[in-house]
């Protein structure tokens, strides 16, 4: 016969737990508190110790996927530069033809070129089938290749037309890492993730991408804790980076790439990167505030950081490889940009606001007179801001 369950012999039970709650209420935050401080500078002091003992990479397999243009392309440079051995992927093979060229000038002792689209899982399997039959092994497996949307999710006519940042950006890096994880067990590799800090910082027009690639934060995270120790994966989340993506080509929401520089001048300027040739007082003092308040936490960088917003492309493939060979989990280049970071966790809706500011316009006015591009050309600061390769409205021809 079952017992009937007597509720005041569970009250002591329940007044315990309470008590016990309460302790931990009261114990559990200083003392995660004080073993996280503990923690940050064990790490740091190790992060100083690995930088002496860095991987060479010279006679390695690299594999890098989007090295047709943009950061594929100056990470195929630095890993030539390094001496390593290359497997280019991407779809344009003339381009991909000219980064082979260089990085064998560069310095690279074998490099292949492989034509693909990697939200095609075939082409994915004949990516790594290739490099394994041409090297017979595999080192690093560089999962970069990615495109971007900009959009309003109401104004899209077709929703279905922005898939493919779907499948590019997200699943492109899984059939690739899937394929390629067993040779990278057999060889002790690493994968690095181009992500983005997109992936945290909720930019409007950008909800899909945005989407994608905290998808891949969380599945190289979860991979990081399936794939240990044998392979080690670096995840980095860029800011703006030049490119072909920050010189203006997305997908349009009419499901076709273009190349859109005024959008990208909406877009483009960051809540950082507000000048200071600004006439609106109000403004002024808002970038001010936050610009030194947010540099209170900068404490010294992994990069070079210009004076240039927009980061350069061989800058960043630099931070990128020096950060995989000495190990580190994550990188977010420019260093800096890492303080949206805390915005996101300590102050979500500061962060919220100022990008609805910036971004957002209200009913009746145009997208493209939001108030981020509305500054951009009253200062002329786009000349200051942007690198001269993107400018140009011109794609270097296929
Ligand atoms: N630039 C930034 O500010 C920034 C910031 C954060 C993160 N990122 C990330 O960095 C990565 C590289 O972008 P990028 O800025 O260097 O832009 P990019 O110059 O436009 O390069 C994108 C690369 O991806 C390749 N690609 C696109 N679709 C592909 C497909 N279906 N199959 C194979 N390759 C494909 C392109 O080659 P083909 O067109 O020849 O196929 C190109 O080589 C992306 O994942 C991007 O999200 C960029």
């Amino acid at each position: 016969m079952q017992k009937k369950i007597n509720h005041l012999q569970l009250l002591p039970l329940s007044k315990a737990m309470d008590l016990f709650h309460k302790f931990m209420n009261t114990v559990a935050p200083p003392t995660s508190l004080f073993l996280l401080l503990l923690f940050l500078l064990f790490k740091f002091l190790l992060s100083i110790l690995r930088s002496f003992f860095c991987e060479n990479v010279a006679g390695k397999v690299v594999l890098i996927t989007g090295a047709s243009s943009g950061i594929g392309e100056h990470l195929a440079y630095e890993y030539a530069k390094r001496g390593a051995c290359l497997v280019l992927v991407a779809r344009r093979e003339k381009r991909l033809r000219e980064v082979a060229n260089r990085a064998r000038a560069f310095g690279s002792p074998d490099v292949v070129v492989v034509c693909a689209d990697v939200s095609k899982v075939d082409d994915c399997k004949r990516t790594i089938d290739e490099a394994m039959n041409h090297f017979g092994r595999l080192d690093y497996l560089v999962n970069n290749a990615g495109i971007i949307s900009v959009c309003m999710l109401e104004d899209s006519p077709e929703i279905t037309n922005f898939k493919p940042v779907m499948d590019i950006n997200f699943w492109g890096s899984v059939y690739t890492t899937y394929f390629a994880a067993p040779h990278l067990r057999k060889s002790k590799g690493k994968i690095v993730v181009i992500a983005s800090s997109a992936g945290w910082v909720p930019v409007p027009r950008m909800s899909i991408y945005n989407a994608s690639k905290a998808a891949l934060i969380s599945f190289y995270e979860t991979l990081r804790n399936e794939f240990w120790p044998d392979i080690r994966i670096t995840i980095v989340t860029p800011g703006f980076v030049e490119s072909e993506m920050t010189q203006g080509k997305y997908l349009t929401k009419e499901g076709v790439m273009g190349i859109d520089q005024e959008l990208r001048d909406v877009k483009l300027l960051s809540p950082l990167n507000i000048p200071m040739q600004l006439s609106n007082l109000r403004f002024l003092f808002l970038f001010l505030f936050l610009f030194f308040w947010l540099n209170s936490f900068h404490v010294g960088g992994q990069v070079q950081v210009s004076a240039v917003p927009v980061v350069s492309a061989d800058g960043t493939a630099k931070a990128v490889v020096d950060s995989a060979c000495r190990g580190d989990r994550y990188l977010t280049v420019p260093w800096w940009f890492g303080v949206t970071f805390l915005w996101k966790m300590f102050s979500p809706e500061v962060l919220d606001w100022f990008l609805r500011l910036l971004y957002v316009t209200g009913p009746g006015i145009s997208e493209r007179d939001a108030i981020s591009k509305k500054i951009l050309e009253l200062t002329g600061a786009k000349k200051f801001l942007y690198p001269a390769s993107i400018q140009s409205p011109e794609l270097k021809a296929d």
